[in-house]
């Protein structure tokens, strides 16, 4: 995405309350077909059915046409195995079969009445609360540890982009990973909009009502791919004057079979079970699910 400043794009990047509400209102039906989709891979898995990675793409649509949606906002990327580790993966096989231990990638969006597009990404173990080895656990956490460092960021109005950018990688630099595309876009009708942008090299400065991705993820090529895409709307700190945060519009858990509780500190694992407590609320947090 180039940098597109001032006008009608700066203007456009911050949404009307009542844009925000049908924002919600979207990603709330996105975020039951997402859990629907991923509860039916684990289902049929545990019950040792043959369900291909084909099947998975044509039943994340189904899903989402279930929730009212009245096409995907763009081609849904559902990436078994090794294929999560390919960033736009759009050709999904049908004699990829779908297997016990395997971690599988999942990046989709709706439209629905309201016009506004949704965006979400969930990795996944097939097997329900299966025991997943541990180099996918380890990445899969790093992931995770960016997306909430980034996620429950405390800001001065007009911070960079580029600074949200570096919460979201630090964790996984740690060790030595990294990822070759931003960290996040604006959402609105398009599915990618200007005037907000996480990336390494941003300069636009963030301000409220903007509603936009964040997204990072670890690709080992051959192997597999991890990325948590939320989306989450710009907001005023409710106590700390001149300050932003972020109030996420996805709510949609996490797998507890690819997480490291070992990896996390206390502040992330009291963000993460927050967070897990809100999905629990809507009907779509995967933990204690069998
Ligand atoms: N799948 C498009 C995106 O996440 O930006
Ligand atoms: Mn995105
Ligand atoms: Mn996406």
């Amino acid at each position: 995405l180039r940098e597109k400043r001032g006008g009608l794009v700066d203007w456009m990047s911050i949404k009307e309350v009542t844009e925000i509400r049908a924002m919600e209102e979207s990603f709330r039906r996105g975020d039951k077909a997402i859990f629907e989709t991923i509860s039916w891979v684990k289902d049929n898995v545990k019950n040792g059915k043959r369900i291909t990675e084909y099947d998975l793409w044509s039943q994340t649509a189904e899903h989402y046409r279930r929730q009212g949606a009245v096409e995907q906002s763009f081609n849904t990327i559902a990436g078994v195995g090794p294929n999560g580790s390919i960033i736009h993966y759009g050709n999904p096989s049908d004699e990829v079969v779908i297997k016990q231990d395997d971690m599988i990638l999942l990046d989709s969006g709706g439209y629905f009445a309201s016009g506004f597009a949704t965006d979400t990404t969930r990795t996944f173990f097939a097997l329900p609360q299966g025991e997943a080895r541990a180099e996918y656990k380890k990445i899969y956490t790093l992931v995770l540890k960016g997306l909430l460092a980034c996620q429950n960021a405390v800001f001065p109005e007009g911070t960079k982009g580029n600074v949200l950018d570096g919460l979201a990688r630090a964790p996984m630099m740690k060790h030595g990973y990294n990822y070759n595309h931003g960290t996040g876009h604006g959402v609105g009708v398009h599915v990618h909009e200007d005037g907000v942008r996480l990336s390494l090299i941003s300069q636009m400065p963030m301000k409220p009502g903007q509603v936009v991705s964040i997204e990072p993820g670890i690709y080992v090529p051959g192997f597999g791919g991890v990325r948590l895409e939320n989306v989450a709307v710009v907001e005023k700190h409710p106590e700390f004057k001149g300050f932003l945060r972020f109030r996420s519009l996805v709510y949609v858990g996490f797998d507890p079979s690819l997480i490291d509780e070992a990896m996390l500190n206390d502040e992330e694992l009291g963000q993460w079970q927050a967070y897990e407590k809100q999905c629990a609320e809507r009907g779509t947090s995967f933990t204690g699910r069998a």
